[in-house]
């Protein structure tokens, strides 16, 4: 174990961000990094617009609201945005895992052709469909391309290379990810009953599926910040020069202040 000095310890480090990255580590970051500055803040906007649509509703039914009648309109047309962005957060997810760990690292291609064909068509199949699924107007269609849209979904979660965490699938980011894209494609396939319904059956059954969609959008961001430190990264590179700190043991670098105070132990003046 080499022993650093406080000094080397102190001492303006060459290390640059980025440089013990692999084209791989970039491409994993690809999902985590869209979440993080798109879909989550658009999470925000939909629950903003989705709290005062109820009030607007609740309180024109007493008299008139103050709320303007835009916000149910806005509520929707992002919500759009947010389902499709979540999904195509899982897509990426998803790909990543089966490029990376099946493709490359097991060799599918050559090992076994037809199913890495078929894996590449599910992808087309499942983006085909849910593009479908935004442009259709009839319900019973938005139904089948939601439906066909979920089943690519899953059928490309469970192919190899994929984390899933099976026998913890109360913790898992893979079946948050899959469970809260579900809930997704059901708003977007329920938005004409939603309004035609007029004993609210529909829209309280949104309301209900939702607020347990919002749950697991904070669990992915726990999960998926978990699953950044725990999971190996296939591609990292293993660095030529550590950054000094990290090659210190955890333990002596928590006692570091301890360290401090023996500054002649460490710093011999002979
Ligand atoms: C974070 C996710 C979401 C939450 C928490 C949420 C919640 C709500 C709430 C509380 C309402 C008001 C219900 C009422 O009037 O009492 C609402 C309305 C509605 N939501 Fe969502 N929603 C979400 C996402 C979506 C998505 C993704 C869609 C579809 C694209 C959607 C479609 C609708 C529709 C069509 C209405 C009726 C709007 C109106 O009355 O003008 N929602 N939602
Ligand atoms: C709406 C939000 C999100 C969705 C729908 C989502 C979806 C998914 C899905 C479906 C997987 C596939 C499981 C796998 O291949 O391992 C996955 C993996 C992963 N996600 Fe997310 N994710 C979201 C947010 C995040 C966030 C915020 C982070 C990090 C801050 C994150 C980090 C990861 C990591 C590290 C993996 C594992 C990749 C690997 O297998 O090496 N995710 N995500």
């Amino acid at each position: 174990m080499n022993i650093y000095t406080w000094n080397a310890l102190t001492q303006h480090q060459k290390y640059l961000a980025f440089s013990t990255l692999g084209s791989q580590d970039f491409v994993a970051l690809i999902h985590p990094a869209l979440v993080v500055a798109f879909v989550f803040p658009m999470i925000g906007i939909v629950t903003n617009f989705a709290w005062q649509t109820r009030q607007r509703r609740l309180e024109s039914k007493k008299g008139k609201s103050k709320i303007p009648a835009v916000v149910g309109r806005d509520h929707v047309k992002i919500g759009k945005w947010l389902s499709t962005s979540v999904v195509v957060a899982s897509l990426i997810a998803i790909a990543y895992s089966i490029v990376y760990k099946s493709f490359i690292k097991k060799n599918l291609w050559e090992k076994n052709n037809p199913q890495a064909i078929l894996i590449i068509l599910l992808f087309v199949a499942t983006i085909a469909s849910l593009i479908l699924l935004l442009k259709a107007k009839p319900p019973l269609w938005k139904g089948i391309f939601a439906t066909m849209t979920g089943m690519g979904l899953i059928i490309l979660g469970q192919q190899d290379g994929v984390w899933r965490l099976s026998k913890e699938w109360y913790w898992s980011h893979y079946y948050y990810g899959i469970a809260v894209s579900l809930l997704m494609l059901f708003s977007i396939a329920i938005v004409d009953d939603i309004y035609r319904d007029r004993t609210n059956t529909w829209r309280n059954i949104h309301i209900g599926l939702n607020c347990f969609a919002l749950l697991l959008f904070i669990g992915q961001g726990i999960t998926g910040a978990r699953d950044l430190l725990e999971i190996p990264v296939v591609g990292k590179k293993k660095p030529k020069k550590k950054a000094i700190i990290e090659q210190v043991d955890p333990i002596k670098t928590a006692q570091l202040s301890d360290v401090l105070y023996q500054a002649p132990d460490i710093i011999p003046t002979k």
